[in-house]
């Protein structure tokens, strides 16, 4: 790594080749104000916040793009420069309406907070406050033009990160608007509501439903955790105030999504309409009742001492590791215990990283929807396949939201023509999902030792299942006590079905669930927000999940609940 030594206001600062004046200050802790720049998008010197003055240079420079060489002198609060920024700054306020007490990002607008920084403290300018539109047709967040800066950054953000290449500029001078696509409503273009957009915008032009008047940075905490709505495992970061999940945003220092998060991830859980579970239930008379914890465990402690074989246990793939693994020990692993939906035996085997796919020139895709399921994975399809060239090949039965992206589709018996097509290319991925088939086999045959595989299992964290032993169907028949451990996951009808045979079912579930009409004790339990431990993503990696808020009323998290359990067992 060649270095270069830089003075930046008087002190010396060691950089790498390569680095731009702005990576370089920041490094060495220096803050130079940015407004189009952010670090996850490439930058593009459009907003003129970071002018620095660099000796030698003729006009103000801006940090975020020059490069650093050998010997610089850079000033980046000297007099001339912050008159400029100054000057910046005046003008996006005449601009558009940036009249903060009604902007509900006040208090967490970076334009806001760079206006005190440089006291701007009147309007240099008159005011045009052009009436511009509100655009509310998406679910999830509101775009407001008032607000706008065009800065950009969103623009790059939906493009670079997210392949997805909605968001555009139209028209020229002070009539540029941000549009989506070709100027539709943004509720009617191409986005797929990830939110990345709106986690990058630096005012109050992008708003989400949820957070706005929640509480400004200085109110509300920070939770850095993992998703736990698929088994990719992004990072993520739970906004919260009073108890109250209000925002999730990507974490930027996640190694698996890189900040990106998908709608369902990042908006989804946010809209959970499902009741919560706050106490025991114990069914008396027909009818549960509230009940103490001791009562509860007490009762169930009892009926599974008695059971003997006649135990069955089906526990959700939503679980923590060291839920599933309390599940095993207090259970044990035999054939009447087991997965509510264990994976396909083909996705059993930990294969390949989803780094892999950043370098793939050609993709097949077999058995997977990426529009709709591991959607962050997808964005790394759409990254390849919109933005650096390579081919999309989809294998699989029905519809596919990738299917406009796609060069060839295939059915399962046509596997030989995608075979065909990855022996053509240099650095082909296959991305296999649950319903991928004997297909699978051919292509793995075809191309060993020239393709990665990346398989992407169903469930949350059925590779914890897996390393606990419960990734497998639960026999049963015969089965007169049923313990189900939902923890905060929904009953399929299966399930209901599965618990009629039973004379005991014991449902331990954070929502209500059709199952408790069943159930003669309801545990109730934390959910995914509330609990701490690790899962285990597709790829087989260990990831964090931290607890952002107590649990609601007295639920406790699973793996409390099967400790105090197991002490009731005499365990
Ligand atoms: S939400 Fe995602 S897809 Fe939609 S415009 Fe924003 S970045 Fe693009
Ligand atoms: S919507 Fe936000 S991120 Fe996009 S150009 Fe406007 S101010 Fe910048
Ligand atoms: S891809 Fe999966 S883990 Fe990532 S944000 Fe979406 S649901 Fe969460
Ligand atoms: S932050 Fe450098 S020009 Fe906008």
């Amino acid at each position: 790594m060649t270095t270069v030594t830089i003075t930046i206001d008087g002190r010396e600062v060691k950089a790498r080749a390569g680095q731009t004046i702005l990576e370089a200050a920041q490094a060495a802790g220096i803050d130079i104000p940015v407004l189009c720049h952010h670090p996850a998008v490439q930058p593009i010197g459009a907003c003129r916040m970071c002018l620095v003055e660099i000796e030698k240079q003729r006009a103000l420079q801006p940090a975020c793009t020059f490069p650093v060489s050998e010997g610089l002198v850079i000033q980046t609060e000297s007099p001339k420069v912050v008159e400029a920024r100054k000057f910046v700054l005046n003008l996006l306020f005449s601009e558009r309406n940036h009249f903060c007490m009604f902007c509900q990002m006040s208090g967490n607008c970076e334009l806001q907070d760079l206006a005190y920084r440089y006291q701007l403290d009147h309007w240099a300018y008159q005011r045009a406050y052009p009436n511009l539109p509100v655009d509310s047709s998406r679910q999830y967040f509101v775009m407001d033009h008032n607000r706008c800066i065009l800065c950009r950054r969103c623009i790059r953000a939906c493009a670079d990160l997210v392949g997805n290449h909605t968001l555009g500029l139209r028209r020229r001078g002070v009539d540029t608007m941000l549009v989506a696509d070709m100027d539709v409503p943004f509720g009617e273009s191409s986005c797929i509501s990830c939110g990345t957009c709106l986690q990058v915008c630096p005012t109050g032009a992008l708003m989400d439903r949820t957070s706005a008047y929640g509480g400004v940075k200085e109110e509300v905490e920070r939770v850095k955790t993992t998703c736990q709505f698929c088994s990719v495992g992004c990072g993520a970061e739970l906004v919260t105030r009073d108890n109250h999940v209000i925002r999730i945003e990507g974490d930027w220092d996640a190694e698996v999504n890189h900040g990106l998060l998908c709608v369902r991830g990042r908006f989804e859980p946010l809209y959970e309409r499902r009741e919560r579970i706050t106490t025991p239930l114990i069914r008396q008379n027909g009818k549960l009742v509230e009940a103490s914890w001791d009562d509860a465990l007490q009762a169930v402690a009892q009926r599974i001492k008695a059971a003997g074989n006649t135990l069955g246990v089906l526990v959700s793939p939503r679980v923590t590791n060291e839920a599933a693994k309390l599940c095993a020990k207090v259970f044990g692993t035999a054939a009447r215990v087991g997965s509510m939906s264990p994976v396909p035996e083909h996705l059993k085997r930990e294969e390949g990283k989803l780094t892999d796919l950043d370098e793939a020139d050609l993709f097949v895709v077999v058995g997977a929807d990426l529009g709709k399921d591991h959607q962050v994975a997808g964005f790394a399809v759409k990254r390849g396949v919109n933005n650096k060239g390579a081919r999309l090949v989809l294998v699989g039965e029905g519809e596919n939201e990738f299917s406009p992206l796609a060069m060839a589709e295939f059915k399962p018996a046509e596997i030989e023509q995608a075979i065909v097509l990855a022996q053509g290319a240099s650095s082909p991925v296959v991305v296999y999902g649950a319903k991928a088939g004997s297909e699978l086999v051919l292509l793995r045959e075809k191309l060993a030792g020239k393709a990665r595989f990346v398989g992407l299992t169903p469930g949350v964290n059925s590779r914890g299942l897996q390393a606990a032993g419960l990734d497998k169907p639960a026999n049963l028949s015969g089965v007169k006590v049923l313990y189900v451990l939902l923890s905060d996951d929904t009953a399929d009808a299966n399930l209901t079905d599965a618990a009629q045979g039973a004379d005991f079912v014991v449902v331990q579930t954070g929502f209500e669930t059709p199952l408790m009409d069943k159930a003669d004790v309801v545990l109730p339990a934390a959910i995914w927000s509330e609990r701490a431990g690790t899962i285990t993503n597709t790829e087989g990696r260990k990831l964090a999940v931290t607890a952002a808020l107590p649990p609601i009323g007295e639920a406790r998290p699973d793996d409390q609940i099967l400790k105090e359990l197991a002490a009731r067992l005499g365990m």
